[in-house]
């Protein structure tokens, strides 16, 4: 059995995260979707609505017979990978840009924990240049995000920002 842990913020989820996932249900047999909680960043969705988002995003990929998991984490990435008994974390790379920060943290979290492996994958091209932050950019910014996200997440960000004050979310907690 092959657990692997997919970290990220998924603020939101896009369509090159369930990408990632598609590809890594061909290598595992079980993916935990690993959100991160941050008290630092002020993320536009509670880590409770990206569960909810993430788990109805992933009915609509092709999993086979990879077990898919939403979960949250704090802290260590590859103290809760142990946590897990997880055998890899699964990181997506864009572009030579992202290699970089990548490497890094691959290299620290081998450092720390030499049992677990990092793998990184590659989205398909049509994704390479779809990130969280630039969807929420330019949606506030009026552009449409369709085909880039699930359309789940369009509606959901259609309501965040039909609300008053949703464009200045509060600093994150568990809630
Ligand atoms: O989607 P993101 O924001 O690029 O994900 C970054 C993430 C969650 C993978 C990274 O910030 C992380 O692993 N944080 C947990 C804290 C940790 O283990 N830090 C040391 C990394 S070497």
């Amino acid at each position: 059995m092959r657990r692997a842990i997919y970290p990220g913020s998924f603020d939101p989820v896009t369509n090159g995260h369930l990408d990632i996932i598609e590809r890594g249900c061909k290598l595992f047999d079980e993916i935990i979707i690993a959100i991160l909680v941050n008290p630092e960043k002020r993320p536009l969705f509670t880590i409770k609505e990206r569960r909810e988002i993430l788990s109805e995003a992933l009915k609509g990929i092709n999993s086979g017979s990879c077990r898919l998991l939403v979960e949250d984490f704090q802290g260590l990435l590859v103290q809760y990978a142990v946590e897990r008994e997880a055998d890899a974390i699964v990181r997506g790379i864009r572009a030579f840009s992202d290699y970089e920060y990548e490497l890094q943290m691959a290299l620290m979290n081998r450092r720390l924990e030499p049992r677990i492996e990092t793998v990184f994958m590659m989205p398909a091209e049509a994704y390479s240049y779809v990130s969280s932050r630039l969807v929420k950019e330019v949606y506030q910014l009026g552009a449409t995000i369709k085909g880039l996200v699930p359309s789940l997440v369009e509606d959901r960000m259609r309501e965040k920002f039909n609300k008053a004050g949703a464009t200045q979310p509060k600093t994150e907690t568990r809630a």
